[in-house]
């Protein structure tokens, strides 16, 4: 064939092959690969510098006065006004947790209880954390993960190492941490900042036989954004036998598992969490997770398991994909504007990029609720 073209149609043939992959390697790789070279070059010089964020005094005092109007309220009504909120965070990701919970005390009147979920490593730096800031009116409890229920559970092909953070599987486990909540409660990442009244959030409705309320990734916004085609195809292995016995269409909208309302008692009833430690554990021996830019991680059992059974939440209550920087090669993915991102109820920086990063996108919301750590230990990377 090319012999018969001769050796010009031959070179443009080649030209063409390098301009495609040149193309191919510019829309995948590099939007992933250049924050990471800037992030890498210029960590080690601002680290070191100060950080120069607000301090949190200024609104401290405010969230204070919310914090006793708060109490009153509660005191006037039954356990039913309580919002029950959980956050799960290890050691790396301590700060993002910290602004999470001033962003949701900061903009709701109602009292708030935390169930708050660390490693051994970080309990008494989280509990000092609170206690010497704004915070430590809140009502919360503290738990430490055991990282004995997910020894040998846990396994990451390629991709993201952190995802296998024991701390990102808590979430399995939420009657197991504990046992004497059996209502609703809101589950949120650490990466996320909510600015609307988290009691919204929190009457999501559930319908009758759904195990939980969760963001479709394929619906209005949240798939304007993303390169993914937002199915269950992209996070499971539909060559697995045992995935395919679900019987899942590999069409199915997929959703974020980084947060969501369930009820406990329903959970504990259902024994969601065995569901979630046989895919977990066979994952583990056979290829159950799909294509790992998918996300890998505890995305994957949780969509096995909740399959046709949630309810949908409110699309501006989760606002995502702050943490994927780059769409598009040559933009840098500043996709949303700030009049949207104001509006927004809850944004997620879901993705690699966080907002306690070298790079990130909107982090002038995140750092309006962040309160620097008294012991030093975590530190956003800011330029001066
Ligand atoms: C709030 O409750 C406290 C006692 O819990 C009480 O002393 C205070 O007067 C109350 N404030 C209002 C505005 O009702
Ligand atoms: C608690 O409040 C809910 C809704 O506000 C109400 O339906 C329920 O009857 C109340 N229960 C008690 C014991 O007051
Ligand atoms: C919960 O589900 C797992 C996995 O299907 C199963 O092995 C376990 O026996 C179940 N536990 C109960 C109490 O039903």
């Amino acid at each position: 064939m090319i012999f018969e073209m001769g050796i010009l149609s031959a070179r443009k043939v080649g030209v063409l092959l390098a301009l495609f992959w040149m193309g191919t390697l510019c829309y995948f790789w590099l939007p992933d690969h250049i924050p990471d070279f800037l992030d890498l070059r210029t960590k080690s010089t601002v680290r070191r510098r100060h950080d120069t964020l607000p301090r949190p005094h200024s609104f401290g005092h405010l969230s204070n006065l919310i914090r006793m109007d708060q109490r009153n309220v509660s005191n006037g009504h039954n356990s039913s006004d309580i919002v029950h909120v959980c956050i799960t965070s290890d050691g790396n990701t301590l700060g993002g947790m910290i602004a999470l919970i001033n962003s949701i005390v900061t903009n709701t009147k109602h009292h708030v209880r935390f169930h708050l979920v660390t490693d051994e490593d970080s309990v008494d730096h989280l509990r000092a954390w609170i206690q010497t800031s704004s915070l430590r009116q809140i009502d919360y409890e503290l738990k430490v993960f055991p990282d004995s229920w997910v020894s040998g559970k846990i396994k990451i092909r390629g991709g993201r190492q952190e995802l296998g953070s024991p701390l990102n599987y808590a979430r399995y486990y939420l009657p197991k941490l504990f046992p004497k909540l059996k209502e609703k409660i809101v589950f949120l990442d650490d990466d996320c900042i909510v600015q609307g009244d988290i009691m919204e959030l929190y009457k999501t409705e559930i319908k009758k036989g759904h195990l939980g309320a969760f963001s479709e990734d394929c619906k209005g916004l949240n798939k304007r954004l993303s390169r993914l085609s937002n199915v269950y195809a992209e996070f499971l292995d539909f060559k697995n036998k045992h995935v395919q016995e679900k019987k899942i269409r590999p069409s199915a909208c997929s959703f974020n598992t980084g947060l969501f309302v369930t009820d406990l008692g329903n959970w504990h009833k259902e024994n969601i969490t065995g569901q979630l430690e046989y895919w977990m554990e066979l994952n583990t021996r056979e290829e159950v997770y799909g294509n790992e830019r998918g996300g890998g991680g505890s995305q994957p059992p949780m969509m096995l398991v909740f399959y046709n059974r949630i309810s949908p939440i409110d699309s501006m209550w989760h606002v995502r994909y702050l943490g994927m920087l780059s769409q598009r090669c040559w933009t840098s993915g500043t996709s949303y504007s700030k009049a949207f991102i104001a509006q927004a109820k809850l944004l997620h920086w879901n993705g690699k990029f966080k907002p306690w990063g070298r790079v990130s996108q909107h982090r002038d919301v995140w750092d309006k609720y962040y309160i620097t750590d008294p012991t030093g230990k975590f530190r956003p990377i800011r330029r001066v």
